[in-house]
């Protein structure tokens, strides 16, 4: 019979490398919390006009990567819908901050989600077909301060102090400004001109891209193309006066607080929602798919969903790439959080009618907070104290005489030492030291 295998671009994370990735979403939630963040979590699925609205048509994700099906009715009062498993979270996101009419709170949102998402890649190292993402979006009303350069910033600094809390260093922040949603129809017509006489001596992508969406020419990867790309009109020659301010006032709060950056103009981001403002962290350890994480402003997506006006920011961290990261630094000596923790002891039932005493026991132990692994009472003591030896600090012997006198034999791996300690006392004997 033939195996029956993970699909393709998908993966098992097996313990213990999850709990790596609990403490990659543990310090995500404190430092959020710090910045005042709450969680969001949205459905995995959504209509798929939600994409193609939001993230946009011509995009790759939308024209090639997405998970589509049709959803047949079930009742005849159902109609059947064209569904799509998310491939991000902002469309998501905004969605929900119209339909629960969010902005009628006058205040920002600032919402957090951690969850996966889903794009058919071509998959390699750091890029699945079902990843993961920690993502945060800051978004309400202008009264409430959505537009402000001040809270692009913040975001920044929050994810640098965020990348400094894990321990990553060698990151590289990489900004730029797309301008506004009048700035980038006349960028878009002066890149098509400037394309117009010169495309046909580009890769067949690149001519294409041309035609259908000129800005993502300048995020060819393409060497050959690279001595053309250069020659093309640049962004920042295209802003008006108040996107320029805008991203002038990014910068300076970044020097401010101290977080550097690089200006990179060929920064435009694979999704059409982007206005003014957009970013991606990079690290140098990750090949090929080397952005930790991409974001930017997204001040007219509401509007484009149908909801009201309500600016917004935000980003999505690649957290298949954070660990990959983190594993590369870590490869020689991984930190304790790597490994499964041992437990506190090991209960061995000599005979197989102390099972049951041993499972009480363990209930006994379990309850006041300590990690206990529980033995089979078929097992010879040898194979009991091997096992123990592999998975806990502790054994205790659960034997007739310690059953029927309270009275338990413990021996602690680490010191050989072996003692007898009555039962209400051996919750505290075997607590670890804080
Ligand atoms: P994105 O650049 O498409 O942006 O994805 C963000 C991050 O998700 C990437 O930098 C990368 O780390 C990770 N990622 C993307 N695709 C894959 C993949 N196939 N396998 C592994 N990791 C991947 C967004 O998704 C926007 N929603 C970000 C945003 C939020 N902008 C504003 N708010």
């Amino acid at each position: 019979m033939t195996l029956i295998k993970a699909v393709r671009g998908t993966r098992d994370l097996l313990a213990p490398e999850t709990e790596l990735w609990n403490y990659v979403e543990t310090t995500a939630r404190r430092v959020f919390a710090r910045y005042n963040f709450g969680e969001i979590r949205t459905p995995i699925f959504e209509d798929t006009q939600l994409f193609a609205r939001g993230v946009g048509e011509e995009t790759d994700i939308v024209s090639k990567e997405m998970y589509t099906w049709e959803d047949r009715a079930r009742a005849q009062s159902e109609k059947s819908q064209s569904l799509t498993l998310r491939p991000e979270n902002t469309a998501g996101v905004v969605r929900a901050y119209i339909e629960h009419k969010l902005g009628e709170t006058g205040l920002l949102q600032k919402l957090y989600y951690i969850g996966p998402q889903f794009r058919r890649e071509r998959p390699q190292k750091g890029r699945y077909r079902q990843f993961w993402q920690i993502g945060a979006e800051v978004i309400g009303p202008p009264s409430a301060g959505s537009e402000s350069p001040l809270r692009d910033a913040e975001v920044l600094e929050m994810l640098a102090s965020f990348l400094d809390e894990l321990g990553i260093s060698g990151w590289t922040l990489v900004l730029n400004s797309v301008g506004s949603s009048t700035d980038r129809p006349r960028y878009v017509a002066a890149l098509r001109e400037a394309l117009a006489p010169v495309k046909h001596q580009m890769s067949e992508d690149n001519q294409r891209r041309a035609e259908t969406n000129p800005l993502r020419v300048l995020d060819s990867k393409d060497p050959d193309d690279e001595a053309i790309i250069t020659t093309l009109p640049k962004i920042a020659d295209y802003l008006d006066d108040a996107s320029k301010a805008h991203f002038a006032a990014v910068l300076a709060a970044l020097d401010a607080c101290g977080v550097p950056y690089e200006i990179n103009p060929r920064l435009v981001r694979g999704l059409d929602y982007y206005t003014r403002t957009t970013f991606e962290f990079t690290h140098g350890g990750l090949g090929a798919q080397n952005a930790l994480l991409g974001g930017g402003r997204y001040d007219g997506l509401s509007e484009m969903l149908g909801g009201p006006k309500a600016p917004g920011i935000g980003f999505a961290m690649g957290l298949d790439r954070l660990i990959l990261t983190l594993q590369n630094r870590d490869a020689a000596a991984p930190p304790e959080q790597v490994q499964l923790a041992l437990a506190d002891a090991f209960i061995a039932p000599l005979n197989e009618a102390l099972a049951a005493p041993a499972l009480a026991l363990a209930r006994e132990l379990r309850r006041h907070g300590l990690r206990i692994e529980l033995g089979d009472g078929a097992f010879r003591l040898k194979k009991s104290f091997e096992t123990a030896n592999k998975l806990a600090h502790n054994i205790i012997l659960l034997g007739e005489d310690e059953h029927a006198s309270g009275i338990l034999t413990v021996k602690n791996f680490a010191t050989g030492e072996q003692t007898k300690i009555p039962r209400d006392a051996l919750a505290q004997a075997l607590r670890p030291p804080d």
